[in-house]
């Protein structure tokens, strides 16, 4: 008997149902309309890529890449016969030499350990017997032949690739890209924190590095906010330098971390050697007073750095835009220069960053691309839309106008085809496929959330008419067919359903 169990979402990740999924649609709809509205157009990207481009981009040192990537090989294996024969051996142990010397084993020291170790078992069968033919069917099993993949973590690297692949330097003007789906991290799962979660995000890249570039996508960023009706948020932003100013920076930093080592827990005091900015992150109570004390980057940034950021505040002064200078924002990915920023927002406990984003000028060039400046963030859309529904200022959203209450076989033919016409007019519409009593009816379609019941028994198919009742208030009227369409038409587009 095959087992009866239950299948569940895998820990981190979750389904997004109705009603819930009809706010994640409006939610990346209006994102959509926003960012077309500041030139910003679609890319779809893959949702894995070659292991080593977010290695590179994002940082080996990171958490992210770290600790936290879903990476697997892209498997092709040896095909090993079995039972196996000498002849076999000679065969496989042939191929994988031939298949190393000319680079089709990824060049990896574990391939290279497991090709040596299988030449050598193969030499061995003959005298060791079975011990080594164990050894060398290991090693034939642990050569791995595909490429290293991995489930993004985030879309800038993506984003950088593809500009770089589809020679997109040679468009004029700024390439204005925007994104949505899903990102996997494997974090430790908590409100608002998943290991698939979601982000809608913008990234501009080209020629200009101007201060105007980054205050506008922070404006686009906040008119984005206020339409989604997410008001109760504060925006942090900073410098973190070039690749002139911050190691300088960097150093000055380590060497004071130093001077604290003791005082800092095994985290920071592994950071000081790995990747000191990332101290400054540090939520730990003890710490705070330490870091506080630090060296600041804001007196240690280039003139040109110091000038753009200047500049950057003046424009979003222009703007109108609020927000806090957070000296202890650096992000925690490696590319960023210069501007960071990131933007909190109401009831979400301790995971409350909704966005994160800054410039990272560096990057087209890192992955072997023209030199290029690029600036965009992402916004965490399960966070974002958390905190919307915390604020219980959810907006009214279509769902069903139409529930077609039929009764009698006769009347049936007319429902049919009335409400092929209604959905033809753009309204979500309910036809129950056999015949239900007239009170069953009516309870359902409130139940569903219908704003009308189309009645249509005999009597409305001998006079030609329906009868179209609003639930909310009862209010029932007779129409004819071309009353009834023209009337909910004109409901629909009052409603924006
Ligand atoms: P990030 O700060 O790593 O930046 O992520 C952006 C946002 O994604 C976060 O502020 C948060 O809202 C959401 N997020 C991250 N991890 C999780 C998670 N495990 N569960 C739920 N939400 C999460 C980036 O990803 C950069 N690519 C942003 C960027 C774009 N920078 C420049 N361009």
């Amino acid at each position: 008997m095959t087992e009866k169990r239950q299948f569940r979402a895998i820990k981190g990740t979750r389904d997004i149902l109705p009603p819930d999924s009809a706010l994640w649609n409006w939610f990346e709809q209006t994102a959509r309309e926003v960012f077309e509205s500041y030139g910003f157009r679609d890319i779809r990207l893959p949702i894995f890529e070659e292991t080593s481009l977010f290695a590179r981009s994002i940082g080996a040192d990171t958490d992210v890449v770290a600790k936290e990537m879903y990476t697997f090989e892209d498997r092709e294996q040896f095909r090993v016969a079995h039972p196996l024969t000498m002849v076999d051996v000679i065969r496989i142990d042939e191929a994988v030499a031939e298949a190393w010397q000319h680079g089709r084993i990824p060049r990896t020291l574990a391939n290279e350990t497991e090709v040596l170790r299988l030449h050598e078992a193969s030499q061995n069968i003959d005298r060791e017997g079975t011990p080594a033919l164990l050894c060398f069917l290991d090693s034939v099993r642990n050569l791995a032949l595909g490429d290293s993949l991995t489930l993004r973590p985030e879309a800038t690297a993506s984003v950088a690739r593809a500009y770089i692949e589809h020679g997109m330097h040679t468009q004029p003007g700024n390439v204005k890209l925007y994104y949505s789906g899903p990102m996997f991290r494997r974090e430790r799962p908590q409100k608002g924190r998943y290991r698939q979660f979601y982000q809608v995000g913008a990234e501009a890249l080209g020629q200009s590095d101007a201060p105007g570039i980054d205050a506008e996508v922070l404006e686009m960023l906040l008119v984005f906010f206020k339409r989604v009706g997410l008001t109760q948020t504060t925006l942090y932003v900073n410098s973190i330098g070039c690749k002139e100013c911050r190691p300088k920076y960097v150093e000055l930093l380590r060497e004071e971390l130093r001077k604290v080592k003791d005082r800092l827990g095994p985290d920071s005091q592994r950071r000081i050697d790995t990747n000191p900015l990332r101290v400054l992150d540090s939520k730990l109570p003890d710490e705070q007073p330490i870091i506080e004390k630090l060296p600041r980057i804001s007196n240690h940034l280039c003139a040109d750095c110091g000038e753009h950021f200047a500049k950057l505040k003046d424009e979003l002064h222009l703007r109108g835009i609020v927000y806090e200078e957070n000296w202890r924002l650096v992000r925690g990915l490696d590319y960023y220069t210069r501007t960071t920023f990131e933007v909190t927002a109401a009831g979400l406990g301790s995971q409350n960053a909704v966005c994160g984003g800054g410039r990272y000028d560096g990057l087209v060039e890192l992955l072997g691309g023209p030199p290029t400046k690029g600036i965009g963030f992402a916004i965490g859309t399960d966070r974002a839309i958390l905190s919307i529904q915390e604020g219980g200022k959810l907006p009214q959203l279509p769902g069903l106008a139409v529930f077609v209450a039929w009764m009698g076989a006769k009347s049936y033919p007319a429902a049919v085809a009335i409400a092929r016409k209604l959905r033809e007019c753009g309204l979500a519409v309910e036809l129950p496929p056999e015949e239900m009593k007239f009170k069953k009816s009516l309870g359902l379609a409130d139940k569903l959330g219908a704003r009308y019941a189309l009645i249509i028994g005999e009597d409305e198919v001998a006079s030609g008419t329906f009868t179209l009742k609003r639930l909310a208030d009862a209010e029932q009227k007779k129409l004819s067919e071309n009353d009834l369409l023209e009337y909910l038409e004109s409901e629909r587009r009052g409603s924006g359903a």
